[in-house]
């Protein structure tokens, strides 16, 4: 139906990208689900809901709990969902190396970063199939990309290596079910993540990650899109 609402889930939607990509989606008149693992202290996502009570819910999920998991997908059950954007995430260290790497970090990267993405996927698997849009969206990396050799951050970039290539076979699978599943570079963004140094404020990355989101077409999505609609090596 044309003139229906559509509707987004964003996961870590407290703050950084997340807290933005939600004010981005609800100006634009979708119904944006926004999650929090801790909502109660996301005094930042609740102003925002409150100043657009229509467009914003507020839902507690940690996407690296299974228990998180399951409990928001039985509260979302049979809602359908027109787009799921993964963009919860961590970074540990940029200082690793052969001597210090922290291997239990380097696995709670990993499941954070690559494991939960497809959890939540999962867990939104019956909602997405109820809308005719059927996006997934990851909040991906450039730093996962093999094209960029350099040090540090171990963790990290394999873990969004690893989103990348897992998301490319879900990509693969589900194509013939109508999902454009999509791996984005939000650009080096100004968050507690990106630091002050980074290039770009968080409205323009959502800005522009809202475009590319808005036009992409299952066609274009071997590859990860910037924020700026360019085109980036795997
Ligand atoms: N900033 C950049 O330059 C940049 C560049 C490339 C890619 N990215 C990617 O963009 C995404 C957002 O990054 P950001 O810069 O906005 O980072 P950020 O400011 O550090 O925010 C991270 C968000 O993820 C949430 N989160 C982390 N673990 C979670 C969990 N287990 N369950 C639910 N939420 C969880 C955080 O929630 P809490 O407040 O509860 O911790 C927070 O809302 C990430 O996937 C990141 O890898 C960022």
């Amino acid at each position: 139906m044309e003139n229906q609402i559509k509707s987004v889930i964003i996961t870590g939607a407290n703050r950084g990208i997340g807290l933005a990509l939600t004010k981005t989606f609800a100006k634009a008149g979708y119904h944006v689900m926004a999650t929090a693992r801790k909502p109660l202290q996301a005094v930042a996502l609740i102003e925002l809901a409150d100043s657009d009570a229509h467009n914003i819910s507020i839902f507690k999920l940690d996407v690296a709990s299974k228990l998180s998991v399951d409990n928001f997908s039985k509260t979302i059950a049979d809602i359908p969902v027109d787009i799921l954007i993964n963009n919860a995430g961590i970074l540990d260290t940029y200082d690793s190396s052969i001597d210090n790497i922290d291997l239990v970090s380097f696995g709670e990267v990993l499941i954070t970063n690559t494991i939960s993405p497809i959890r939540v996927m999962r867990a939104a698997m019956n909602s997405l199939r109820l809308s005719n849009i059927k996006k997934v969206v990851n909040i991906s990396s450039n730093m996962g990309s093999f094209s960029r050799i350099t040090d540090g951050a171990h963790a990290y970039r394999t873990s969004k290596a690893a989103l990348n290539k897992a998301m490319q076979i879900f990509r693969f699978e589900l194509e013939k079910e109508g999902f454009t599943i999509m791996n984005l570079h939000p650009g080096w963004v100004k968050t507690d993540m990106g630091g002050n140094a980074a290039d770009i404020d968080v409205e323009t990355s959502a800005q522009g990650l809202f475009k590319v989101i808005e036009v992409t077409t299952a066609a274009q999505t071997n590859q990860i899109i910037s924020y700026d609609g360019s085109v980036m090596d795997f």
